[in-house]
């Protein structure tokens, strides 16, 4: 039977801790030479702009063996009115897995039903599964633990946030979001991860307004975009909401000493993120977009 990774709860508590120990073994060079794709060939259809998701994806689809085919919405049928499902059903003939990147998270459900290959969601508008095992991966490697972690998610609640939440309510993380009225993580998302009876379910998740009370002896602060992908319109109106939500030199004091700070980037300077936290000394940033390639490798091994 195919797995796809959709969201974070694809996976198991065991199977992530397992990804995350074979991404830290992949990172240090153990069975570099390996290569579990060869002869396979690897899509990635993408509908929105990407750096790190597409490059690391191909490089490691390369590392790994296989082929990556990128296909952007102009190039294929899709774009002109073929359907999701005939799409899915020719191209399960020729790839071995797909990775999608959509605006509608319904889009990649839909694409998932009806292929017989692996889809791994690579963003949509409610999840960002392969960045939150990237950022476990992080925490992982420099806090040397993930349970009983202290997780600040300053800012939107959007689909980064949302998978986040799936990964701290896995692995023991107590996750303390501080989101301005109306701007919470996704309901069912939070209904899910709150579930007391789920024996999955390790981490605790808090939502308050107060950005300090949220940062407040945190070992991790994180934080993304105010203005995702495909809500250019409402800029504007966001932008006011969150002008209290800036990671900063004051909103750092509130945290523990040796505080990591995360973002998944890309990042706009000086709205969500001051430069000097970004290019400080707490900043595990450019770790954590690095660890997105050994991730996403492990990610690739485990499911095809
Ligand atoms: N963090 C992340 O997914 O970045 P890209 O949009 O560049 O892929
Ligand atoms: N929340 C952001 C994440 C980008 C990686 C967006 O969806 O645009």
């Amino acid at each position: 039977m195919k797995r796809d990774f959709l969201t974070i709860w694809d996976l198991s508590r065991i199977e992530i801790e397992g990804m995350l120990r074979r991404a830290i073994d992949l990172k240090s060079g153990v069975d570099s030479n390996k290569c579990p794709l060869i002869g396979k060939s690897i899509g990635l259809f993408f509908e929105k702009p990407s750096t790190r998701t597409r490059v690391s994806f191909e490089v490691g689809i390369y590392q790994l063996g296989g082929q990556a085919i990128y296909l952007s919405p102009k190039e294929i049928q899709l774009g002109r009115g073929e359907t999701i499902a005939d799409t899915a059903r020719v191209l399960s003939g020729y790839l071995s897995g797909i990775i999608l990147r959509t605006y509608s998270h319904s889009s990649i459900e839909e694409f998932a039903m009806h292929s017989t290959i692996p889809v791994i969601n690579g963003l949509s508008d409610l999840h960002h599964p392969c960045q939150a095992i990237a950022d476990l991966m992080t925490i992982l490697e420099k806090k040397r633990r993930l349970k009983d972690i202290r997780l600040a998610y300053i800012g939107d609640g959007n689909n980064v946030a949302n998978s986040l939440i799936g990964a701290a309510a896995r692995t023991g993380i107590e996750m303390v979001i501080a989101c301005p009225k109306g701007f919470e993580p996704n309901q069912d998302v939070l209904k899910r991860a709150g579930n007391k009876e789920d024996a999955e379910n390790a981490g605790e998740i808090i939502i308050v307004r107060d950005p300090k009370e949220a940062a407040s002896r945190a070992d991790v602060i994180y934080t993304d975009v105010w203005v995702s992908m495909g809500q250019e319109k409402e800029a504007g109106k966001k932008k006011a909401k969150f002008k209290n939500y800036q990671i900063n030199k004051q909103l750092l004091q509130y945290a523990k000493k040796d505080v990591i700070v995360l973002h998944c980037l890309p990042a706009y300077r000086g709205q969500e993120i001051t430069d000097d936290i970004m290019d400080g000394p707490n900043s595990a940033i450019f770790n954590q977009s690095e660890n997105r390639l050994h991730t996403g490798k492990a990610l690739l091994e485990f499911l095809l």
